[in-house]
């Protein structure tokens, strides 16, 4: 590949990602939050398998007493913003080794902002 191409391959790319981050929609959102209602209640202190989301943006990981984290995410540091979510949807195992959340990822940049717009809303 010569540079030239490289350059415009690399541009697209950004565009790419750029287009994805923008065109939230946060009902499609709502749908894909069905992957994680199983172990997710958006109802403050109603956990489940998993911790309730009820006000997660802005949130401390693993920082609800009521809830039985494990070790790896209370010595994450996180705070859960729009970026931190971003790359432990994607794929919690490797943003957070050893966390006990049983989900393998969400793989497309597109569906994870989308759901992203959908907690940022829903979950206030
Ligand atoms: C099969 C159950 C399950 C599914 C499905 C699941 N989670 Fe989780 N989630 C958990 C568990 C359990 C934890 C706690 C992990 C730990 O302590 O290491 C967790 C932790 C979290 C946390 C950290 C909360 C906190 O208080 O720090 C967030 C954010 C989160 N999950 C978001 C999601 C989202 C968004 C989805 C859907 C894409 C999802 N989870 C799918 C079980 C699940």
């Amino acid at each position: 590949m010569t540079l030239s191409k490289l350059l415009l391959s690399s541009a697209i790319a950004l565009l790419a990602v750029t287009g994805a981050a923008q065109a939230q929609d946060a009902k499609r959102g709502e749908k894909l939050y069905e992957e994680c209602v199983a172990c997710h209640s958006k109802d403050r202190g109603a956990h489940g398998i998993g911790p309730a989301l009820h006000g997660v943006i802005g949130r401390k990981a693993a920082e609800l007493a009521d809830f039985r984290y494990s070790p790896a995410l209370k010595r994450s540091g996180i705070t859960w913003n729009t970026q931190s979510l971003e790359s432990y949807i994607a794929d919690p195992q490797k943003a957070v080794p050893a966390n006990r959340m049983p989900y393998a990822g969400m793989p497309e940049a597109r569906d994870r902002a989308d759901l992203i717009a959908y907690i940022r809303a829903a979950m206030k």
